[in-house]
């Protein structure tokens, strides 16, 4: 039932700093999230976790205990890598069995546990199926199943569906989630998608060039990102520059070079901030074009894309700036045609506001 804790850790390879002054507390039973690009350290903090490599600075605690100088087979964790990482001429069950039959561990107790493991992964029935049989997400079953039969408290995922097709992820995602839940397991998820990451998790931490940007649970973090980067990374967004002119009654007013007025409810900062100003494309709507300026754009339609579930429209704005807007198509009035001079609006509460120096 192991609660983990970083403290200020800190790992490099050479002049690389993979994982900066990193602290985090994952709970007792969390199916927990590292969210961020390629290359903000996601990996080399799971192998820290699981012992592969060790902190140059800081410590990791498991339940309160150092873990410092524990090998990773005394660690109680398990593995599963996005690829599937198999013994190729074993079948199912061998596989499933490898470990605890290279420890020697009593021959009937690992059939006992194999068994309910498989069972756990929806592979009872194929015990003698070669990897090659499988297809990818039974594959990664099989993966998750031999991580399990070892003993493993500490579900440890690199990536694990990123090599799956979108369908069978979703499907991957929700049983890695029900597994880790039946088990009282804690885990630990790496993952770039921010999809995945929200429908998986029950708190997120997005990475950012080896420190942690953000901790919360995937809605705090959808709608409280805390910096520019977090939001950035999160979806479609629009990004201006400018300075607080105005903040009184609740509402903090920005100007931007190009003439532009903006209405933020989010946050008060004093008048002669420079900010960033962020609107995300599925907050803004677009109009019919109207006289308004306050938290109004004009611009003509520019182009129009089909997504799956909603219309993303690029807008020209009269500075030839672009400004991206997705509408629900169920929400969608009407479709705007390319050419269309329209009006972009958003309610004071979807404009984040960020400082200057918070900078990508
Ligand atoms: N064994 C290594 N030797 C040198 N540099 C490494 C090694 N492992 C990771 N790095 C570097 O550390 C940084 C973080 O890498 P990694 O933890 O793999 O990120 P992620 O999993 O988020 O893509 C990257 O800049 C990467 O190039
Ligand atoms: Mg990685």
């Amino acid at each position: 039932m192991p609660e983990i804790r970083l403290e200020g850790v800190t790992k490099r390879f050479g002049e690389v700093v993979a994982v900066r002054d990193l602290s985090l507390e994952i709970r007792d039973g969390e199916y927990f999230t590292l969210l961020g690009p390629i290359g903000s350290g996601k990996t080399t903090t799971l192998m820290l976790i699981a012992g592969l490599l060790e902190p140059d600075e800081g410590e990791i605690y498991f339940d309160g205990r150092p873990m410092r100088g524990v090998p990773p087979e005394d660690r109680r964790v398990g593995f599963v890598f996005e690829t599937f990482a198999l013994f190729p001429h074993y079948n199912v069950w061998e596989n499933v069995c490898y470990g605890p039959r290279v420890r020697g561990e009593d021959p009937e107790a690992t059939r006992k546990v194999a068994e309910e493991m498989l069972e756990m992964v929806l592979l009872e029935d194929r015990p003698d199926a070669l990897p090659d049989e499988l297809s990818g997400g039974m594959k990664q079953r099989v993966a998750l199943a031999r991580a399990l039969t070892s003993g493993a408290r500490i579900l440890l995922l690199d990536e694990p569906l990123g090599a799956l097709d979108a369908k069978i992820r979703t499907a991957l995602a929700h049983d890695l989630r029900r597994i880790v839940k039946d088990l009282g397991l804690t885990a630990i998820h790496v993952t770039n998608s921010v999809e995945e990451a929200m429908t998986i998790s029950d708190r997120i931490a997005v990475l950012h060039r080896g420190s942690v940007e953000q901790v919360g649970t995937p809605r705090e973090v959808y709608e409280n990102p805390r910096t520019l980067f977090v939001m950035d990374f999160m979806g479609d967004i629009n990004l201006f520059s400018g300075e607080v002119t105005r903040a009184d009654g609740g509402f903090t007013e920005v100007t931007t070079p190009e003439g532009f007025t903006f209405r933020s409810s989010r946050r008060t900062m004093p008048p002669g901030s420079e900010v960033h100003v962020v609107v995300r494309a599925e907050d803004a709507d677009i109009l019919p074009r109207t006289e308004e300026t306050v938290n109004n754009l004009h611009g003509i339609v520019k182009e129009k894309m089909f997504l799956l579930g909603f219309m993303e429209y690029l807008i020209e704005l009269e500075t030839k700036q672009e400004f991206i807007v997705e509408v629900p198509l169920m929400m969608s009035e009407r479709i705007w045609e390319v050419g269309e001079a329209v009006s972009i609006t958003f309610a004071p509460e979807k404009v984040y506001l960020f400082e200057k120096e918070e900078s990508l």
